[in-house]
């Protein structure tokens, strides 16, 4: 009980200081990406893993049943067969994370895993995503209707505003509101880096999203000019390690945005080893959102089993 009062707690002093040093972040991302990441011997295993972390990814305006049903067959069998016999991982019951599409997908999403015997999680945007600029009773009301409908993870965006002109409190309240209106389902919010304006007011909208009982903090919604990068990043991961030197309480992140080559997710995997160690990378605390990254991940192990670069018609895209 102790602790949930704590998770709940809006503490203005551990913000109100903070001053991200930007050039130490910024050399900090760069000693990251210039790193050659994982060993060649290693690689086909790791992005193995890194594909348990995707949360495969559809948000387009000609959504349709039928190509959500193709998205959830590729999240249920994201590697060809043969392949992952050929790496002896076959009998892992290697899946993506999640789905994740719009609140009136939802439904087609849940029929659909349904169909094919399938538990993954069905992720929704909210809050009116990818702006969020709708009225809060119709944000909070898609919410629900998207828990309703069988959810279980809701992707909810921020008002920009309130972090720009530093309104902490009143984001806070918003992020509460949301969180209560999730229920069970996990709140993961988007902050939307790129149009935060400094890396201290991504530093500070973390920690106030934490604070306000999200379960993840994402950083953008793929939508906006500047996606995904390593310096927010950085300063995303310093908070939650912060956070949890405070509280006690591990809370997940997911860069997402433009992440679209299978090297380039063996480099988040190895920036969330190094920012926050092992325990970090599992699917309850590491996401990847993404939607073209996955085909990459298969071409490449498709070259790692048969020395062949994959033609196109021998990986079926979703
Ligand atoms: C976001 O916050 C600003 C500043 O308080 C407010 O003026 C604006 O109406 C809010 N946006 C929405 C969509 O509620
Ligand atoms: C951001 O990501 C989206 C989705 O992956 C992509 O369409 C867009 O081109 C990216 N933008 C930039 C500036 O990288």
């Amino acid at each position: 009980v102790l602790k949930s009062i704590l998770h709940s707690l809006l503490d203005l002093s551990w913000i109100s200081k903070i001053q991200v040093n930007q050039p130490a972040v910024l050399r900090r991302a760069q000693q990251i990406q210039a790193r050659r990441t994982v060993k060649k011997e290693w690689q086909a295993a790791w992005l193995l893993k890194a594909v348990t972390f995707i949360d495969l990814t559809t948000l387009a305006g000609d959504d349709t049943y039928s190509n959500i049903q193709r998205l959830c067959y590729k999240a249920k069998y994201p590697i060809r067969e043969d392949l992952l016999e050929a790496l002896n991982m076959h009998d892992k019951g290697i899946t993506t994370a999640a789905v994740c599409v719009y609140p009136a997908r939802v439904c087609d999403a849940v029929k659909a895993l349904k169909a094919a015997g399938c538990t993954i999680p069905v992720a929704s945007v909210a809050t009116g995503f990818p702006a969020g600029q709708t009225h809060l009773k119709t944000r909070l009301e898609e919410v629900k209707l998207a828990v309703e409908d069988g959810a279980t993870e809701i992707d909810v965006v921020i008002n920009r505003t309130l972090v720009l002109t530093g309104q902490w409190e009143a984001l806070y309240d918003e992020i509460r509101q949301f969180r209560k209106a999730c229920g069970k389902a996990h709140l993961k919010t988007i902050l939307a880096t790129g149009e935060l304006g400094s890396l201290t007011n991504v530093y500070k909208a973390s920690m106030i999203a934490m604070m306000a009982g999200s379960d993840f903090i994402k950083t953008s919604t793929g939508k906006e000019t500047v996606n995904a990068t390593f310096p927010v990043a950085i300063v995303m991961l310093r908070a939650i390690r912060d956070f949890f030197w405070k509280t006690g309480k591990k809370i997940g992140f997911k860069p997402a945005g433009g992440i679209r080559s299978a090297k380039d997710s063996l480099a988040w995997l190895s920036l969330i080893k190094e920012e926050l160690g092992d325990e970090w990378l599992k699917p309850e605390l590491f996401r990847i959102g993404a939607s073209a990254l996955l085909s990459d991940i298969e071409r490449q192990i498709y070259h790692h089993v048969t020395g062949r670069y994959a033609a196109y018609h021998d990986l079926p895209m979703c």
